[in-house]
């Protein structure tokens, strides 16, 4: 009995994303975007950077952004520094100082209330149409980012655009793998209407409907996931482009990858629970994104170790189905995408546990 109720919950936890993905990646994935696009559109941007302790990466994101091929007239940079104790603000003074040609204002926040606020704060000095968000350990890849992002918002229907990311420099194959599944998702779902997961490497919006919502919100630390959420919910598009690529640092040793991962992973839960109570009034297409992509952040993960109860019940009264069920649903561990799976479902458990006592809004800086 034990083993029987095991094996059906264990296939509604396999089955629920393995459907979701085969579905939508077959369907959506190949077809073309389908939103019209002046190529001509060239509005003023800004585009902004939050920093706390950057002095490591901060100088080789500014080249970065100068490096693009947009007007530099029409670009506005802002870094707002949050009380860095590593001379993060005096590096880029010194960088602004060899290019007068490109607009950097710095803003100084002597203490640190977390990126959102940070974010908020520099957006009252904001004067771009559309503002682009990127984090400070993050790499364009290539040179044309702005302007292709900047584009896709001469459609009127698009709030909100994201970026496919690459992990930079890393030696973690679970992150390789994890990243392509997501990277196809986020995509698939974009096709459809929109996607709820957005990424800080790059994260851009229309400044007036920013304003109108109110800012980012600073009791959930994917400000960037739940602003698009946002700006779904008020009528237009989010959407995560397959052509535009941000390469992002990973954590090196294990202790701090998994900090990191289980981090995001909190930040993300937050979102989800919020957003989640909008889906009634959510729009077709992304009203079913919403619902399968809260259910597998928020209640999927909890199977596996209802399963592994169930089993070890089930061996306890000498039911051999347990046993064997348990062999089959370890043996793969030593296949990789399959390890993977367990890790990232072992880390959603543990952040939403963590999330009761700590919502990590203002987080610890891991060393890439
Ligand atoms: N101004 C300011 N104030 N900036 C901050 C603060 C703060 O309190 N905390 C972090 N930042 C900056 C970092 O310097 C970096 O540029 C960016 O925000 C992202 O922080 P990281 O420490 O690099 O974290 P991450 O790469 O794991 O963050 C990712 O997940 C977050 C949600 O968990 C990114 O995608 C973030 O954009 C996202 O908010
Ligand atoms: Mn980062």
């Amino acid at each position: 009995m034990y083993s029987l109720v095991a094996l059906l919950l264990a296939i509604i936890h396999f089955g629920t994303p393995l459907a979701y993905y085969a579905y939508i990646t077959k369907r959506y994935s190949s077809r073309s975007w389908n939103v019209r696009i002046e190529v001509n559109y060239q509005p003023n941007v800004t585009i902004i950077i939050p920093t706390y302790n950057e002095a490591k990466t901060i100088w080789k994101k500014l080249n970065n952004i100068y490096e693009q091929d947009y007007p530099k007239d029409k670009i506005e940079l802002i870094v707002i520094d949050s009380g860095s104790t590593d001379g993060t603000p005096l590096l880029i003074r010194k960088w602004a100082e060899g290019h007068k040609d490109l607009t950097l204002k710095l803003i100084q926040e002597p203490i640190r209330m977390g990126k959102a606020q940070a974010l908020n704060k520099a957006l009252k000095y904001t004067t771009g149409e559309i503002v682009i968000i990127t984090d400070a350990d993050s790499i364009w890849l290539s040179k044309d980012t702005v302007s292709r992002v900047v584009r896709t918002f001469s459609n009127p229907m698009i709030g909100a655009t994201s970026c496919i990311k690459e992990p930079i420099m890393t030696n973690r194959g679970v992150e390789l793998s994890y990243r392509r599944y997501y990277n196809l998702l986020r995509v698939a779902e974009s096709k459809i209407w929109s996607t709820p997961i957005f990424h800080g490497e790059l994260a851009a919006f229309r400044r007036d409907v920013l304003e109108k919502l109110g800012g980012f919100p600073t009791d959930i630390g994917a400000d960037d996931s739940h602003m698009a959420h946002m700006i779904t919910m008020s009528g237009y598009r989010a959407i995560v482009l397959d052509y535009v690529k941000a390469g992002e640092l990973v954590p090196k040793g294990l202790s701090s990858y998994m900090k990191w991962r289980i981090r995001r992973a909190q930040h993300l839960i937050q979102h989800f629970i919020r957003a989640i109570r909008d889906v009634k009034h959510a729009p077709n297409g992304y009203k079913t994104v919403l619902l399968i992509e809260s259910y597998l952040h928020l209640i999927n993960p909890w199977m596996l170790p209802l399963v592994l109860l169930l089993l070890v019940l089930g061996t306890l009264t000498s039911e051999t189905s347990a046993i064997t069920l348990m062999l089959i649903g370890t043996l793969p561990l030593a296949y990789r995408p399959y390890r993977t799976w367990i890790l990232s479902q072992a880390i959603l458990i543990v952040a939403m546990i963590k999330n009761i006592w700590s919502k990590e809004l203002v987080w610890e800086k891991q060393i890439k």
